[in-house]
């Protein structure tokens, strides 16, 4: 027996060209009278692609819009799935499965400066709150890099918001400057103390960005530092040499190495929900019953990882001998 979260069903209502290999999709209720759950800009949705593919992608409309969300989603060359799916299956007009928004990527509405870097698709949350913080007044400026000109979403919204908001917009396109990535440590060392010492900056896009963008900011307090993660900087623990007891199915999976806790269960037809595979998401969240988790994901927080409590099954392992599941 699988945990399944509460689902809604939701039309295709448009899919739209935005540059090279991105498309926006908007999603509405299958009443247009129906209000969607609210979501705040930073959030995402997890879609049901059919079978076990389940993906995450961050909604970038305004929050204050309750009748759709839209999604911007990039052809990975390298797709699992996902991505291919949503650009080569589904249709306009189709239905399709999404979870309620969660959000693992806050936005300080009332920061005194806000500083958004965006990496490539990872604009999709920046822009977001950057419709959001021109919504409410609040200051910001942002940072966007892309591989090139031609793969650059949303360029021409951005810089109508920019526009409105009065602010600066500055783009990089790697092609453009020998493909050389932009100087994440001078941009932020560039920036007025007073935004250095107050401000929040906000970083999402591909690991060596967020690399950069995490050794340039650790001198600024971490409260005011916030990353979004695209794919898993840590590796999964698959050391195996364990057992899972799964409490509610009453069935016991020894971890072999090689093998994530995840992949186990596939092995034997259990079929948790999942999602990135990488522990971001937060799909395959499932509550410990007993043991000590070997935690490897990006979803909890410090402290909720030392309460061990619950535990991302598609990278994490085990310090115990035995873990004991709510599964
Ligand atoms: Fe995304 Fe496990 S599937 S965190």
């Amino acid at each position: 027996m699988t945990t399944t979260p509460e689902l809604l069903t939701l039309r295709v209502k448009s899919a739209t060209w935005e540059a090279q290999g991105v498309l926006a999709f908007e999603l509405v209720p299958m009443d247009a009278t129906t209000a969607l759950p609210p979501f705040e800009a930073g959030a995402h949705i997890n879609l049901y692609l059919g079978g076990n593919l389940v993906r995450s992608y961050s909604l970038h409309n305004l929050q204050t819009e309750r009748h759709r969300y839209v999604i911007g989603v990039n052809l990975d060359a390298k797709s699992r799935g996902g991505s291919r799916h949503m650009h080569q299956v589904l249709r306009v007009g189709e239905t399709i499965q999404v979870t309620h928004p969660s959000n693992n990527f806050h936005l300080k509405e009332d920061a005194a400066h806000t500083v958004l870097i965006a990496g490539g698709i990872g604009v999709t949350p920046l822009l977001g709150m950057a419709r959001r913080l021109t919504q409410i007044g609040h200051p910001w400026q942002m940072i966007y890099a892309a591989r090139s000109r031609a793969s650059a979403a949303f360029v021409d919204t951005l810089r109508a918001l920019a526009t409105q908001a009065s602010t600066t917009l500055h783009l990089h396109f790697d092609d453009e400057h020998g493909g050389k990535p932009f100087d994440m440590a001078g941009t932020l060392a560039a920036l007025p103390a007073k935004i250095q010492k107050n401000g929040h900056a906000y970083c999402c896009g591909p690991l060596p960005m967020l690399a950069a963008f995490e050794a340039a900011t650790t001198a600024w307090p971490r409260e005011q530092v916030h990353l979004e993660y695209f794919s898993a900087p840590e590796a999964a623990a698959v050391e195996g040499g364990f057992v899972v007891e799964l409490a509610r199915s009453k069935r016991t999976v020894t971890i072999h190495s090689g093998n994530t806790i995840l992949e186990a269960l596939l092995d034997i037809g259990i079929e948790p929900p999942f999602s990135c595979q990488q522990g971001i998401c937060g799909t395959c969240e499932v509550r410990v019953l007993e043991g000590i988790p070997d935690h490897r994901d990006l979803v909890l927080s410090d402290a909720e990882k030392n309460d061990n409590d619950r535990m991302m099954i598609c990278c994490s392992g085990s310090k115990s001998p035995k873990l004991v599941l709510d599964l």
